[in-house]
């Protein structure tokens, strides 16, 4: 796995320190050591175009341009942006195309993501191809037509596949496209797709970055500055960027993002101890699990494997829809990566948009977001959920 002194920049200082400090200066106005949050939507000029750097909050906010610091100094990138959402940051990635250009998607992705690609910017004119992105040897034989852009999920939403980042991003500039990554299951800290040789990275803060379960929002980090001043000009043309609070409250889960990624991936541990036993579970989905096709890369590039669990079960899809009703602790809601436990039915609930694509999955599959509850209490909640099966 990634040494953590890897996870040094330039700047010297490790990830968790950085998560705490990278754009958060104290206050020179007031000296407050927490970023303020900033609500103005003006800001006073000296003479015309003479400012401190902030005009209306659409264009620039400094509540904003902390997250926006602190997110990129974590993806070790050069710019980062802050938007309303991860689906707000997606779109904003996807105009960068040019028309009749394409994107290829793995054959299993988040069903939003899906939805957007297929249903928004295919008729619009960008045709979209899906592809196992897990087997290069397919690939390089015969790399589709008209792809400017590679939308890499790893680990995958919702069966965990990885994909190995540096050798698709290879094969992908190899043919002129550009690389995205989807960093929201393994979160900077665990994985960071831009010294792998990706072009952007995209997250959903809704879930690890926030980790609280109490705001939407999303990120997009980058390194290359034309690519930046694209996404600049769209985000502040389009507007979709988030509320001054929005990005207090992500600043603010970032603070705690390594421990709480490492006691996500303990419990995650325990979980899937219980789980590789059991004799209702068909099949264990976590890239720790060395039969896991994703083990490989994600060992190679990731620090540690994660908080999301995922399984399929004896009794198909009536037992996974029991499973989900049945755990007390484990709430039944959609979402992840918060402090809380959560189950979900995804052919049912996360991915009713992928039904009847070559995305869709199978229904006897239950995703778990394994949060920071006592291991010992999260294991007996699923095993009374499994036993009454
Ligand atoms: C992997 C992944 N990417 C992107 C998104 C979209 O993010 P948001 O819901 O913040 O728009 C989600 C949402 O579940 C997701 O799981």
């Amino acid at each position: 796995m990634a040494d953590r002194d890897e996870q040094e920049d330039e700047s010297g200082l490790a990830f968790e320190t950085r998560a705490i400090r990278a754009g958060q200066d104290a206050d020179p106005a007031s000296g407050a050591v927490v970023t303020p949050i900033t609500l103005s939507t003006t800001f006073a000029q000296h003479a015309v175009g003479e400012h401190q750097g902030y005009e209306y909050s659409r264009s620039g906010n400094p509540t904003r341009a902390a997250l926006e610091a602190c997110l990129a100094s974590l993806e070790r990138a050069e710019h980062g942006l802050a938007f309303s959402s991860g689906l707000a940051a997606e779109d904003n990635i996807l105009r960068l195309l040019r028309p009749g250009e394409g994107v290829l998607l793995g054959h299993d992705a988040y069903g939003g993501t899906y939805r957007l690609i297929a249903s928004v910017y295919g008729p619009a004119g960008h045709p979209y191809r899906v592809a196992d992105l897990t087997d290069l040897r397919a690939l390089r034989a015969d790399w589709p037509a008209d792809v400017a852009m590679v939308w890499i999920e790893t680990p995958t939403n919702p069966l965990l596949a990885c994909v190995d980042i540096e050798a698709l991003a290879e094969l992908a500039h190899a043919h002129g496209a550009l690389v995205v990554v989807d960093n929201t299951f393994a979160t900077p800290y665990l994985q960071q797709p831009l010294p792998l040789g990706a072009d952007l990275v995209v997250h959903s803060a809704t879930k690890y970055l926030g980790g609280h379960s109490d705001v939407v929002g999303g990120f997009v980090a980058v390194d290359d500055d034309a690519l930046a001043d694209g996404l600049r000009f769209t985000q502040n043309a389009a507007g979709a960027v988030p509320s001054p609070f929005d990005c207090y409250l992500v600043l603010r889960g970032v603070k705690t993002l390594a421990v709480r990624m490492d006691r996500h991936c303990a419990n995650a541990r325990a979980v899937v101890d219980l789980l590789v036993g059991h004799p209702a579970v068909e099949r264990v989905l976590y890239p720790q699990l060395p039969d896991h096709p994703g083990h490989a890369a994600a060992a190679r590039q990731m620090r540690d494997f994660g908080g999301m669990v995922s399984f399929l079960l004896q009794g198909g899809e009536g037992a996974a829809l029991a499973v989900v009703e049945r755990t007390e602790l484990f709430t039944l809601a959609e979402s992840l990566g918060a402090v809380e436990s959560l189950i979900e039915h995804p052919g049912r609930m996360t991915h009713v948009s992928v039904a009847g694509s070559a995305l869709e999955v199978p229904g006897s599959l239950v995703r778990l977001s394994v949060g920071l509850e006592a291991a010992t209490d999260l294991v007996a909640d699923l095993r009374q959920a499994l036993d009454s099966l």
